[in-house]
């Protein structure tokens, strides 16, 4: 990797200061984690910085509060269940910058851990404000950015600080990701078949456009597909379509032919009357979406297509569901493709929320290559951007 490793810096007697992104989904019942898989997934650097003499002030953000303070977004459940994990004291603090947050970590003692408290409760962390970078800097000797799911922001906790650091790090979480989306990019196993789904296209062109040029086959679904479909004049009834985007995905269907390169929609769908459990269903074929039906899933023919396409990939990379998955009866097509991805023997990269869920409820994660904790942040990267957060930190003069 061009930029520092955490393993390059001394920590001993030091003051680290650790991005992580701790960005959790929670309960909307009890407001309790209900994924501490990213949490878990910065525990190799959290534990360099403790086991190599160093302390630990940790800073994330949680949910989007708009520069205000939401006391249901407090890091104190994040930093509650980052104790039970390491099995010793993690000190919740208060705010994440200001004079009584210097004056604890001032005090701290090697081996000692503070997370400090949700960086967008001030709109300066998203305005990547100057003194308030600043002012976070101050709290470290040194700085680890761990937070690759937060890599394409440029606020001040992934980049302004860094300008104002002796020397910015990634840690083992950010050096992975960068390792195994990267390989995507550089060197990728043939065939290389991407899945792509979730609800909006909008989001997708730009990763879709760059995909076209380095994967060999793309297969489409969730509720993206209708807005393909829509500009094929297919009928999609009522399903969810982008209609501002009809002539990006007719561009991309046109890419897709000119690079001589498989891009897939589903040929048949589960539609429903309402998006809810209980409605009314049917399966119906690729032209078979009537006026009032809303397209939920692919549907047993599309599955089959498609899971030819993932067993004879030597690489995959997969993000976005397949249908609307939370919903058990919409649910089919994202469990059959995740059960696919995991049997296909190819080198599989998963990254995004729901396609992560569905593979840590299936109980897939370990028959999956990498699953990456970055969502828009995996999407970026491959899309060939560069992002922020690793941009920021130092370059490394090893080869
Ligand atoms: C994510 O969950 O994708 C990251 O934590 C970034 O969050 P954001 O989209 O609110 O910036």
């Amino acid at each position: 990797m061009a930029k520092l490793f955490i393993e390059d810096l001394d920590v001993k007697g030091k003051r680290v200061l650790m991005r992580v992104d701790f960005n959790v989904p929670l309960s909307k019942k009890d407001g309790s984690i209900t994924d501490d898989s990213r949490i878990k997934a910065s525990l190799p650097s959290i534990r360099y910085v403790i086991e190599h003499g160093g302390s630990l002030v940790l800073m994330s953000h949680l949910g989007r509060p708009d520069g205000k303070v939401v006391p249901a977004l407090s890091m104190k459940p994040a930093s509650e269940r980052l104790s039970r994990l390491l099995g010793r004291p993690v000190a919740q603090l208060g705010d994440c910058v200001g004079p009584e947050v210097e004056k604890f970590v001032l005090a701290m003692k090697p081996g000692s851990i503070a997370m400090l408290e949700n960086l967008r409760f001030h709109p300066e962390e998203e305005e990547n404000e100057e003194s308030f970078s600043r002012a976070l800097a101050s709290l470290g000797d040194l700085y680890v950015n761990d937070a690759f799911g937060t890599a394409h922001r440029a606020h001040a906790s992934t980049a302004g600080v860094a300008r104002y650091m002796k020397a910015g790090a990634a840690g083992y979480l950010m050096r992975d990701e960068i390792k195994y989306l990267g390989d995507l990019l550089r060197k990728p196993g043939r065939p290389f078949v991407v899945i792509l789904g979730g609800a909006k296209i909008s989001t997708k062109i730009g990763v879709i456009r760059n995909l076209l040029k380095e994967a060999d086959c793309l297969l489409i679904g969730g509720a993206m597909s209708y807005t393909f479909l829509k500009a094929q004049r297919m009928p999609v009834g009522a399903s969810l379509v982008e209609d501002d985007r009809l002539a990006e995905a007719a561009s991309l269907v046109e890419q897709a032919t000119r690079e001589k390169k498989e891009l897939l929609l589903p040929i048949d769908h589960l539609v429903a009357r309402k998006v809810e459990e209980g409605s009314e269903t049917m399966l119906v074929g690729a032209n078979g979406i009537g006026a009032g039906w809303i397209g939920v899933d692919i549907g047993p023919g599309t599955i089959e297509r498609y899971g030819e396409q993932i067993a004879s990939a030597k690489t995959i990379f997969w993000n976005g569901p397949m249908g609307i998955f939370e919903i058990k009866k919409f649910s089919k097509g994202t469990e059959q493709i995740a059960r696919m991805v995991a049997e296909s023997g190819a080198v599989s990269v998963v990254g995004g929320g729901d396609s992560v869920a569905a593979i840590n409820q299936l109980g897939l994660t370990d028959k999956i290559t990498h699953v990456s904790t970055g969502g828009g942040a995996s999407l970026e990267y491959l899309e060939g951007k560069k992002l922020p957060g690793i941009e920021a930190l130092t370059d490394s003069n090893k080869q």
